[in-house]
């Protein structure tokens, strides 16, 4: 498991993260990643933060506390902290299920491909609402599956158990959009739109939920 682990931060920080430099050829960073979180106010808690690769798209102002359950991923954070603009409060080895902080800590919470990760999306969506203030704001970008009875979602449905594996439990078919209407916010605001991905991956959404 450690193993694991280790290789995925390896491979995540030096292939996927470029080294926790947000990547501007990336269409899906200039205009999607970099515009939602320049929304961010206030206290920001980010949930499975990788390397701190956002740290960079961050507003100058606020005030970022990084939350990732891999311990070798938060070993790689120290370059994107050095880059930030915005005050980096703390870097928290813990998980979205539970997260170690009191009720009505932020008014901000960001995930970004975590909620396909996570163990229990239930459980994490309940946490942030837990931990935002009133009027709080819950920004995301998740890669989904794709509609019903499409060859996409059939593909996505073949290739997922590889895939789980090599990402460190990443699944490619979940419906993260209905688990965030679901989850209880005051109101959501969600997008869906094709990221210029591969099929498999290119199904998103976006947006920002308040509680
Ligand atoms: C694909 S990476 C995305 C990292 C970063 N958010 C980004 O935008 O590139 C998925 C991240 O979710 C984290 N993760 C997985 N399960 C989690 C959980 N239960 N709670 C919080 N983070 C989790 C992983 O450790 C990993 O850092």
């Amino acid at each position: 498991m450690t193993l694991r682990k280790r290789l995925f931060a390896w491979m995540y920080h030096t292939l996927l993260s470029r080294r926790g430099m947000p990547d501007f050829s990336d269409a899906l960073t200039r205009n999607e990643r970099a515009p939602l979180l320049k929304r961010a106010q206030g206290d920001v808690l980010e949930i499975g933060a990788g390397d701190g690769v956002n740290l960079a798209l961050y507003p100058a102002g606020v005030r970022v506390t990084l939350l990732e359950p891999n311990r070798y991923l938060l070993r790689y954070m120290g370059d994107g902290t050095a880059r930030a603009p915005c005050a980096v409060t703390g870097a928290v080895c813990g998980r979205g299920e539970r997260l170690p902080f009191g009720a009505g800590s932020f008014d901000t919470v960001v995930t970004m491909h975590v909620l396909c990760s996570v163990h229990d999306q239930e459980a994490v969506l309940a946490e942030i609402q837990r931990v935002l203030r009133p009027g709080g704001q819950f920004l995301f970008l998740e890669h989904v599956a794709a509609s019903p009875r499409s060859a996409t979602l059939r593909a996505q449905r073949a290739i997922n158990p590889a895939w789980s594996m090599v990402g460190d439990g990443c699944q490619l078919t979940r419906r993260t959009g209905a688990a965030i209407y679901a989850a209880g916010f005051r109101v959501v605001e969600l997008r869906e739109f094709d990221a210029p991905y591969p099929a498999i991956v290119r199904p998103h959404i976006s947006g920002v939920a308040r509680v």
